[in-house]
């Protein structure tokens, strides 16, 4: 199989959503904390209607029904979370709900988890599958599903929800450089989820983020060395039209990408510009530990790479930013915004992904776009998945309402026995929702 990868796309995350404008006044945070400080417009959240279950249903029914796919013709399907609803029967074993209706039940594949890393692995079992002498010529689906909720405080602000059902297969417009990757994993404690009664992560923000940096600059080190011994020459910033990442918040994307450019001035790239240079001369000499620390490399660094920025990474944000953390789908939601905003222009170019799962798993790699044929084009992948139409039906809920969704959901988590209120006026036609949990824990969905 030839130019392995993702054939088809479609997203779903909740309709209803909070404007970060008002949690910071809710809050009581300073006036552009959120906004700016993290740069997040709004974030959307499950009601008790909805669960990682529920939107995974809907994003591949919506998936297969959209592009016209027979679920006979799905014979792997992995999917990638950390939203813990049971401790043993997978997500993808509700999925197959879907496939049994159709008299398929020969479908490999089961969940994959690691935070926000899940996705990834999933997604990269599909592709090795293609590849490999065990694929039986049906198509892979990769499903990544999360409902992001912290306790109250300064995590709050960084949750999300959404489902991503990615179809792969091979001749795909979105094709794996599949030897272009880099990956460091290593063990760390800087979110992760031992209270196995609470939803709610334990996290050291400051160390996830100087985590997630130091996994951007190895990553990146080895996918340079390796794009340096198979080209023969070396991979600098320019050899890539957009750069995708794991987007908790926007502030670290653009963190990021600026510790890529230093990364371009440290290696002597010469694509490097003498402006450039200037302003990043003074840090040459920092350790690792020291760069990490500096807040003039971090305000010099995001300068000197904010026109590369707007370029490369800005039409990656939209979704990121208005829906929030999606875990494990955060970092396909913003690779989503990239189809959504530059669909007619991709052909031909290349997009360099950065997937980060704190405890930590991190990869960097490579894709290759090409026009496709319909039903799987790039045109059609961004007006299946119409994402300005979904955002724009949402229903902004205020703070109050927010907090209160959250306190029930905690009551809830884990619990058995209860039917939900079953209200899906909110919900588009077609979606999924979770009308009652039973006395053996057993969940039940209906679909509007
Ligand atoms: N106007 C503009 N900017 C402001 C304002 C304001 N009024 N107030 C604060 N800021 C800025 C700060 O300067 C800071 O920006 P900087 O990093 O460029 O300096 C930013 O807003 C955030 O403020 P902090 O005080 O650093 O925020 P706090 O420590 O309260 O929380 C954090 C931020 C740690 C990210 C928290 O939200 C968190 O723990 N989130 C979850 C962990 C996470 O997402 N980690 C990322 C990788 S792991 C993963 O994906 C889950």
């Amino acid at each position: 199989a030839k130019n392995v990868g993702i054939l088809a796309m479609e997203i779903y995350f909740p309709p209803t959503c909070v404007q970060q404008e008002a949690m910071e006044a809710y809050d009581g945070a300073s006036k552009g904390k959120y906004t700016i400080g993290l740069g997040q417009d709004c974030m959307a959240f499950c009601t008790e209607v909805e669960d990682v279950i529920s939107m995974s249903l809907t994003a591949v029914s919506s998936l297969l029904a959209k592009y016209k796919i027979d679920p006979k013709q799905i014979g792997r399907l992995e999917v990638g979370s950390e939203t813990v609803i049971d401790k043993s029967k997978s997500i993808k074993t509700f999925l197959m709900q879907i496939f049994e209706k159709s008299g398929n039940t020969d479908i490999e594949g089961v969940d994959s988890t690691n935070a926000c890393y899940g996705g990834t692995a999933a997604l990269f079992n599909c592709v090795n599958w293609v590849e490999s002498s065990s694929w039986d010529g049906r198509y892979g689906l990769v499903v990544c599903t999360d409902s992001a909720v912290y306790a109250e405080g300064p995590a709050r602000p960084t949750g999300g929800a959404a489902a991503i059902a990615m179809l792969i297969g091979p001749d795909a417009p979105i094709a794996f450089e599949s030897k272009l990757r880099g990956s460091h994993m290593s063990h760390a404690y800087d979110f992760y989820k031992p209270n196995l009664a609470s939803e709610y992560p334990v996290v050291d923000g400051k160390l996830s983020q100087t985590c997630y940096l130091m996994a951007v600059d190895t990553c990146y080190k080895y996918f340079c060395h390796k794009y340096e011994k198979l080209e023969g020459k070396q991979f600098s910033l320019s050899d890539a039209a957009y750069f995708v990442f794991h987007s908790p918040y926007n502030k670290l994307v653009q963190k990021s990408f600026a510790r890529l450019l230093f990364n371009d001035f440290l290696r002597n790239a010469s694509s490097v510009d003498e402006i450039t240079k200037e302003k990043l001369a003074p840090f040459s000499t920092l350790t690792g530990d020291e760069s990490y620390q500096s807040r003039d490399l971090e305000k010099a660094s995001q300068q000197a790479s904010k026109s590369l920025y707007d370029a490369k990474v800005q039409p990656t944000t939209l979704i990121p930013k208005q829906v929030g953390n999606m875990y494990t789908a955060s970092l396909y939601a913003a690779f989503a915004s990239l189809i959504h905003n530059k669909n007619s222009e991709l052909a031909g170019k290349r997009v360099i992904l950065f997937s980060y799962g704190s405890g930590l798993t991190a990869t960097m790699f490579s894709l290759r776009f090409h026009e496709g044929q319909h039903p799987f084009s790039l045109s059609n992948i961004a007006s299946v998945m119409n994402v300005a139409g979904k955002l724009k039906s949402r229903q902004e809920f205020p703070p109050e309402k927010f907090v209160e969704t959250m306190k029930l959901m905690e009551h809830r988590y884990g619990a058995k026995d209860f039917v939900t209120s079953k209200d899906c006026s909110l919900l588009y036609p077609g979606t999924y929702y979770l009308t009652e949990v039973d006395s053996m824990y057993r969940r039940f969905y209906a679909k509007k």
